[in-house]
């Protein structure tokens, strides 16, 4: 979700539907939340846990969500550097992981296998790297639509040689855009969103979410702590983890799209709100927490290592910042990294 995060559960939620009306997507940002007051009369008093809020009723309206194991299919648009697509390959392959350390981004999708389908089954614990398409070439121009977007999804399972695999019951379809290329509503609403193909124009119904490089075009938007908005007088950025403040700064936003398109794949599973056009979802309630005691402007409890990088969980062989996502449950917000668990 794109508005500031905490008042984007009540009635804004209206605005935010007018925006995009044609086509409803769901996309966010990782801030924390920077407007003083919205956040601050939310979390005022006698706040326990991190977003944990009355307000909340995420509920489940029946449909399917990812309970077969996950295959992420990633489609590279524009100009990737190879180091730049092994922290994010890693990042993925680093989910399902049983090799990596407290606090885990293994330990992090705990939460979203927490969700269930009606027949009780649970998200599946397994989420591994699929297939891999490059258009390097920039076949749609670097300027995209959320329609063109469809299209580049069109083109890399439809093409001659090598086409992604049609996988529409457990595939998901990552679109990465390299840090020249600007996609609708980037950077001023939104740093990544998630939604589906429509047959007309994909020929199939396959759950997608889209992520750009914001280094170029707004890191103090999207790549948020790593680098910090100018209006902010004083704000200093944090140290990425893996050297690569607009790649560092996807990762979350690929966090957070994955684990909503996993429980919320078709936007008619998990979400609360009571307009299906604009859901708010298990990461949209988290926005900008990444540690015990999140919430209004503060990140919560990181961690730093010795080479002063703020991060809040380990990978495979990396470590990554990734927010929190919401716990049914308990009805808060949960992250391998609490400190009181
Ligand atoms: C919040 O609202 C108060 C008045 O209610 C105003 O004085 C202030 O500038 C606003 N911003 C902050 C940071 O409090
Ligand atoms: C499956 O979901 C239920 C309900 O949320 C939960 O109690 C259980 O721990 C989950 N199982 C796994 C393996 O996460």
């Amino acid at each position: 979700m794109t508005l500031p995060p905490l008042i984007s559960l009540l009635p804004v939620l209206t605005v935010f539907s007018l925006l995009c009306a044609v086509s409803p997507v769901l996309g966010w940002r990782p801030w924390p939340h920077l407007r003083p007051n919205s956040s601050d009369l939310l979390y005022a008093g006698s706040k326990k846990f991190e977003g944990s809020s009355e307000f909340v009723r995420l509920r489940y309206h029946m449909g399917p969500v990812l309970t077969a194991n996950i295959a992420v299919h990633t489609i590279w648009y524009g100009t990737w550097q190879k180091s730049q697509k092994k922290i994010i390959r890693e990042f993925i392959s680093s989910i399902s992981t049983v090799r990596s350390t407290h606090p885990s981004v293994a330990g992090w999708w705990k939460t979203v296998q927490l969700y269930t389908d009606q027949t009780g089954a649970n998200i599946s614990r397994n989420v591994r790297l699929g297939e891999e398409k490059n258009d390097r070439f920039y076949s749609h121009g670097k300027s995209l639509t959320r329609l063109s977007i469809q299209s580049v999804i069109k083109s890399a399972v439809t093409a001659r040689s090598k086409p992604l695999p049609i996988n529409p019951k457990s595939g998901l379809y990552l679109l990465l855009t390299s840090d020249d290329v600007y996609v609708q509503d980037f950077c001023g609403q939104v740093c990544g969103f998630h939604y589906f193909t429509f047959p007309a124009i994909v020929g199939y119904t396959l759950p997608y979410a889209w992520v750009g490089n914001s280094a170029k075009l707004c890191p103090g938007v999207c790549a948020y702590p790593f680098a910090v908005p100018d209006y902010i007088p004083g704000l200093k950025p944090r140290k990425s983890p893996n050297g690569d403040v607009g790649v560092d700064g996807m990762i979350s936003v690929i966090g957070h799209e994955i684990a909503e398109l996993a429980t919320n794949p078709l936007v008619n599973a998990w979400y609360a709100g009571q307009d299906p056009t604009s859901p708010v979802e298990i990461a949209d309630l988290c926005e900008g927490i990444y540690g015990t005691g999140g919430g209004g402007s503060y990140t919560g409890q990181l961690l730093e290592g010795h080479d002063g990088a703020t991060y809040n969980m380990n990978g495979i062989r990396r470590r990554y910042l990734v927010q929190w996502l919401w716990n049914h449950v308990v009805s808060y917000c949960t992250g391998p990294n609490a400190l009181d668990q």
